[in-house]
């Protein structure tokens, strides 16, 4: 028997435990002890029932993701769960910590299910691009009816043990050990004549109306499909033979398994996972952080400010004056509040923080005691330099000094104090206590211990932390203003914002770039523009001045009510602003220009070589050390479709000789904007895909 699978006899039971740390994912090995465990406890004399127990973190987290994409080996796991299920001894799951995916499935193919109180059970295969491949969309339903079935298995969600009790999914709650709890039960079960129960042997539950909700959850999923095919999936076990369903199942399981979504939404698991985990930083300690400061109680300010007091740090926020201070406070209670309507805080906590965790100053000595401060005021040079000084005078030795800066030159900033080693930038998005990126930028004399230190406060924070270089932009707004710019020159050349945003949104992105220049507030960019005006643009770049003048006329997007779009009736009800078109072809015809139609495909296809052409430039000069720090920086901070999985991801997926013959072909017009980046030609002279460089690091 596999070395995976404990086996041991507990009078009339056969316990089998499963050994697979860290999460005891279903490898073959696993499925191979399962089933020699179960043939075993069938031919061991007097063994009346089995019980199924994870030893470790899990039940069981699901099928073991890596085997994915690769020839599937035998023994399958719905074969598993049907063999365990048609099983002549009477068969208990007790489940603790996670049952995800396939460990839900085989939970579900005992005759009884105990769990913790603590424990966790879902069907998260939707976000892997797949549905429940395993039984799980035909047992579920029969256990909690479609709707809420659906729901769980739609959404992927974990669900807790006391709701799964209340679903019917666990049969009953008992604190303490799961192999104790266990036994216990099972014996009760066999004391009882507790008959063997399986699910697909119960009727099928009630049906739907399926292409009502086949098509409401292909739209709520902007594009990904999954979901939706998990109404067909149950759908089969509502009008088919319990086998018949389980064949329809495995065929949209295989179909699945095929896409480019799976592909995407795999890539995405396992780079969220690595992109903290940066091989220069393996077993340098980071410095002890409990308390720190933060300069500046503005939006970003007080964001940050609120980060921190949610993951349970003091903090001493300094601005400029006590109303300032006031107006932080307020700002960060606002906040607050919003987490304790969320239910990521309670009352006591909330109050905690607003009277004890939080100080508000005015006197830079008060942050004497920091281990590490944040500043986020004005985005001027000289600003943070003297910012940077003050801290330089009134922080302790061995205090890191960080800037949210989003542009400027952190090397620059480093330089003006007298401990370099101990700055770097901490790169927040706003608003920084919802957004989930982190860039955390290392300069060139930043400390390893420092840069450490960074993304553990990331992971204090639950932010998804990036390491990035010192450039312009650094990862993210590097490129966000490459493919912002291609697509003003696409305007330039015929294409409304309108047709760009409705192109993006189809491609999977949140927001179009127009909509999100909206919220973002449009002076922003135009402050971008300015400064780069004011460095001297290169004269072969193509200018677009049109947006200048809504900015002029007052219009800076959602807060002014204004900008691309109106909303007048609300954010959500953007409709185009009249004004915008007229100042478009205002600038077309100045810059004499003739506009030609762009089809959304072409759309598409320039505004992602742009990206893509930039991203490849920022791994190659090392601002990125990999790929996949380029799509979790997408991902995460920028709205980009998580069934994609990443820029660089998709370039690998349409073919990379492909996108670089049409940036050669858009050179032809425009050779300044459309140069090849030297790591893209290199990939394709060597016929290598950007993924084949993840898995070299
Ligand atoms: N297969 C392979 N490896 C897995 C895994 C899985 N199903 N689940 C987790 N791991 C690995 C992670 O990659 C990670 O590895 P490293 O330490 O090398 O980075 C390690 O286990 C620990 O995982 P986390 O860091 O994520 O730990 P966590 O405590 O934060 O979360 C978890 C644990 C909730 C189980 C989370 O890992 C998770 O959500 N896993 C995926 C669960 C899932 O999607 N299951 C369904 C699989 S598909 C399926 O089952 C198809 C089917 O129907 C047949």
């Amino acid at each position: 028997m596999s070395d995976k699978i404990a086996y041991s006899r507990h009078g009339d039971i056969a316990v089998l435990t499963v050994r697979n740390p860290p999460v005891n994912a279903l490898s073959q090995a696993v499925r191979q002890g399962l089933w020699d465990g179960m043939d075993r406890a069938e031919a061991d004399d007097g063994a009346r029932a089995v019980l199924i127990v994870g030893e470790g973190r899990a039940f069981f987290a699901g099928a073991d993701i890596t085997e994915f994409g690769k020839p599937p080996l035998q023994p399958h796991l719905p074969d598993l769960i049907n063999r365990i299920e048609a099983s002549p001894l009477l068969v208990v799951a007790s489940m603790h910590g996670v049952s995800l995916g396939g460990g839900l499935e085989v939970a579900l193919g005992c005759h009884y299910r105990i769990a913790v109180p603590s424990a966790r059970v879902g069907l998260p295969e939707v976000h892997l691009g797949l549905l429940p491949g395993a039984g799980g969309t035909q047992r579920l339903p029969r256990l909690t009816g479609v709707e809420a079935g659906l729901e769980v298995m739609t959404t992927g969600r974990h669900v807790g043990a006391k709701e799964a009790h209340a679903l019917g999914i666990i049969d009953v709650l008992q604190d303490g050990d799961p192999a104790e709890n266990g036994i216990a039960y099972t014996e009760k079960l066999l004391s009882d004549g507790a008959p063997r129960r399986a699910v697909s042997e119960m009727p099928p539950p009630t049906p739907i109306d399926w292409d009502a909700a086949f098509e409401a959850t292909l739209k709520r999923g902007r594009g990904q499909i999954s979901p939706a095919w998990c109404v067909r999936a149950v759908q089969a076990s509502v009008e088919k033979p319990f086998a018949e369903g389980l064949k329809a199942e495995r065929q949209i399981f295989y179909d699945l398994m095929q896409t480019d979504q799976r592909q995407g939404m795999i890539h995405a698991f396992f780079s969220e996972r690595a992109v903290s985990n940066l091989p220069e930083l393996k077993g340098v300690e980071p410095r002890p952080v409990q308390q720190i400061g933060v300069i500046g109680g503005g939006t970003m300010g007080a964001g940050i400010a609120t980060a921190a007091l949610l993951a349970g740090l003091r903090v001493t926020l300094l601005e400029m004056s006590a109303e300032a201070g006031e107006a932080a406070r307020n700002r960060i209670a606002g906040n607050l509040v919003g987490a304790l309507k969320r239910g990521k805080i309670n009352q006591k906590g909330h109050d905690t923080i607003l009277n004890d965790t939080l100080s508000i100053a005015t006197d830079y000595d008060r942050l004497s005691d920091a281990d590490l401060v944040i500043e986020a005021v004005f985005e001027d040079m000289a600003v943070k330099k003297t910012v940077f000084a003050a801290l330089d005078r009134v922080c302790k030795p061995g205090c890191i000094l960080a800037s949210n800066t989003s542009y400027l030159d952190i090397n620059e900033i480093a330089a003006t104090t007298s401990r370099p080693a101990d700055v770097l930038g901490l790169h927040f998005f706003s608003p920084a206590h919802v957004m989930k990126l982190l860039e955390v930028v290392v300069a060139d004399a930043t400390a390893p211990d420092v840069a450490a230190t960074g993304f553990a406060l990331g992971k204090m924070l639950g932010k998804i932390s990036v390491r990035a270089g010192v450039c312009d932009g650094f990862i993210g707004n590097r490129i966000l203003s490459t493919y912002r710019t291609c697509a003003d020159h696409m305007i330039l050349d015929g294409a409304s914002p309108y047709e760009i945003d409705k192109a993006l949104e189809d491609f999977g992105f949140a927001m179009g770039p127009f909509a999100v220049a909206d919220l973002a507030g449009l002076d922003i960019g135009w402050a971008v523009r300015k400064r780069k005006r004011a460095e001297g643009l290169d004269p072969r770049a193509r200018d677009a001045a049109y947006a200048d003048k809504l900015c002029e006329d007052g219009h800076f997007g959602q807060k002014t009510g204004k900008g691309y779009y109106d909303y007048a009736a609300g954010p959500k009800a953007r409709v185009p602003n009249p004004d915008v078109m007229p100042l478009i072809e205002a600038e077309r015809a100045a810059q004499g220009l003739t506009p030609r139609e762009f089809s959304h495909e072409e759309i598409v296809r320039r505004y992602m070589a742009s990206m893509v052409n930039e991203a490849a430039k920022v791994v190659g000069e090392g601002i990125a050390r990999r790929p996949l720090d380029v799509d979790m920086t997408l991902l995460f901070g920028y709205g980009f479709p998580r069934y994609r999985g990443g820029p660089l991801k998709w370039a690998d997926i349409v073919g990379l000789d492909g996108l670089l013959a049409d940036i050669k072909r858009y050179a032809e017009d425009d050779p300044y904007f459309w140069q090849p980046a030297p790591l893209l030609e290199q990939l394709v002279a060597e016929g290598r895909t950007f993924d084949d460089l993840n898995k070299e690091s």
